[in-house]
């Protein structure tokens, strides 16, 4: 096992102390007699100094003739330098442990980045499990891991109880033209799109629960904020109306921000992140409104817009233009949203609900609200949709033995690293992305 790390040697704690490190070679030059190696592991770079006279002839040659990304195991002294890394090792004893074949070297360098047929990004997606060690992936992948880690105690400190729905269902929750069918013994049942309505089932047994877990969605336009297979991190609460669940969102939402300052500073500052920004978002209220103002809004600024769309991405990254925190946009007309959301007992033409928009053009990234919680109401919102009520009896049934008002809400995860991290695409921040195109590798 390995119990040394590059970010121990980093932070000074074994200045001028023998060091045993494992890792990767990132860059290696030099001539017969010295080799500068840097190294990479899991926690950074470091340069090591091979010197032909200290590992003799026979290690020296194995080092100096292996490639990038060869395995590499070094036994030395951390000296400080006022090169690149403040340390560098001076190495006594260097042993490759899983070689490269020169015939195949690394893949993935500058010019075959340049060079490739289909462009870079098609070329990178092609060589995606090489590419997860690169510097800007592997970055991504540990404020990912903060998000996900966030998300957890953040339901937990407030006594949410983590619960698990099926992903193989037999009806729709956000609207059959994302639905995934998949042939199941004769039959259709189809990938769930949220963990929401099998949430509601156990609503009245924990009252509150959270889930963070894959939803599908046959999304077949490639868009920089759209995957096929995306994490959602989802909550339920009972005796709650839709203000109770923004507030729960909104918490979230700040404690995702404030976490990452805490645990991840130097990666988003090595992503261009400027940490002012994220504080922000950490600190600040987040602005609630209507609709119909979000409507007049637009149509202020010369946008064609007609009183009950949905709200596109396009018209969301306009909206999101006048304001520099996340904001609600709360109360979208029924015709917008599914059968689930409750009408406003106000106002039956709308329905109580929010979308939870990030600025900077990043756009939704909550989808909640209130749930139609009588017999009576959800009933005639399924018939009204002309949607079958057999997929939904289990659904229907949870109202008719002790409905109580309750909400919750969907947040999309690999949005929100996306934007907490400040990515181009969506795609930046999930290991594998999936799409109409690709389900490889
Ligand atoms: O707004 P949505 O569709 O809401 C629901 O699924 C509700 N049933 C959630 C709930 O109330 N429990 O999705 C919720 C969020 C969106 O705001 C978005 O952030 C994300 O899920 N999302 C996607 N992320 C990536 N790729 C996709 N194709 C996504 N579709 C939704
Ligand atoms: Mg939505």
């Amino acid at each position: 096992m390995k119990t040394q790390w590059i970010g121990d040697v980093l932070s000074g704690s074994l200045n001028q102390k023998e060091v045993h490190l494992k890792g990767w070679i990132h860059r290696s030059r030099g001539s017969n007699a010295i080799r500068f190696v840097v190294l990479r592991d899991s926690t950074g770079t470091l340069q090591c100094v091979v010197k032909r006279d200290k590992v003799g002839d026979a290690s020296f040659e194995e080092v100096a003739s292996a490639l990038i990304e060869s395995s590499l195991e070094i036994k030395g002294t951390a000296i400080p330098t006022d090169r690149e890394h403040g340390y560098e090792i001076q190495v006594t004893e260097a042993k490759v442990v899983g070689p490269v074949d020169p015939s195949n070297p690394f893949p993935i360098t500058e010019s075959a980045m340049e060079e490739a047929d289909g462009g870079e990004t098609e070329f990178l997606l092609d060589n995606r499990h090489l590419y997860l060690r690169t510097g800007r992936m592997t970055t991504m992948l540990k404020i990912r891991s903060s998000v996900f880690g966030a998300i957890h105690s953040f339901f937990r400190d407030r006594d949410f109880i983590e619960y698990q729905a099926p992903n193989f269902v037999a009806g729709a929750v956000e609207g059959g033209s994302t639905l995934f069918e998949v042939p199941y013994f004769g039959r259709k049942a189809y990938l769930t799109q949220s963990w929401q309505l099998y949430a509601e089932a156990a609503m009245p047994a924990l009252e509150r629960l959270y889930t963070i877990a894959p939803s599908f969605r046959a999304e077949k336009s490639r868009t920089r904020r759209h995957l096929t297979e995306f994490w959602h991190a989802e909550m339920e609460i009972a005796w709650a109306d839709n203000n109770d669940v923004m507030d729960h969102g909104e918490a979230l939402v700040r404690h995702i921000a404030r976490t990452l300052l805490t645990e991840r500073p130097a990666e988003l500052e090595s992503l261009g992140r400027d940490l002012e920004v994220i504080r922000r978002f950490a600190d600040s209220d987040y602005p609630r409104i209507r609709y119909d103002e979000a409507v007049e809004r637009l149509k202020s600024k010369g946008v064609e817009i007609e009183w009950g769309q949905d709200l596109d991405y396009s018209k969301e990254k306009i909206l999101t233009a006048d304001f520099d925190v996340p904001h609600f946009l709360t109360h979208y007309p029924k015709v917008a949203k599914p059968f689930y959301h409750r009408q406003d007992p106000d106002n039956q033409d709308y329905v109580l609900c929010h979308d939870l928009l990030a600025p900077e053009g990043y756009g939704e990234i909550i989808g909640g609200g209130e749930r139609t919680w009588s017999e009576s109401e959800i009933l005639k919102r399924i018939d009204d949709e002309g949607t079958p009520r057999d997929p939904y009896e289990f659904y229907i049934d949870i109202r008719r033995y002790g409905g109580v008002p309750h909400g919750g809400f969907g947040l999309g995860v690999d949005r929100v690293c996306a934007w907490l991290a400040g990515a181009d695409h969506i795609r930046e921040t999930i290991p594998f992305p999936r799409d109409s195109r690709r389900v490889t590798p």
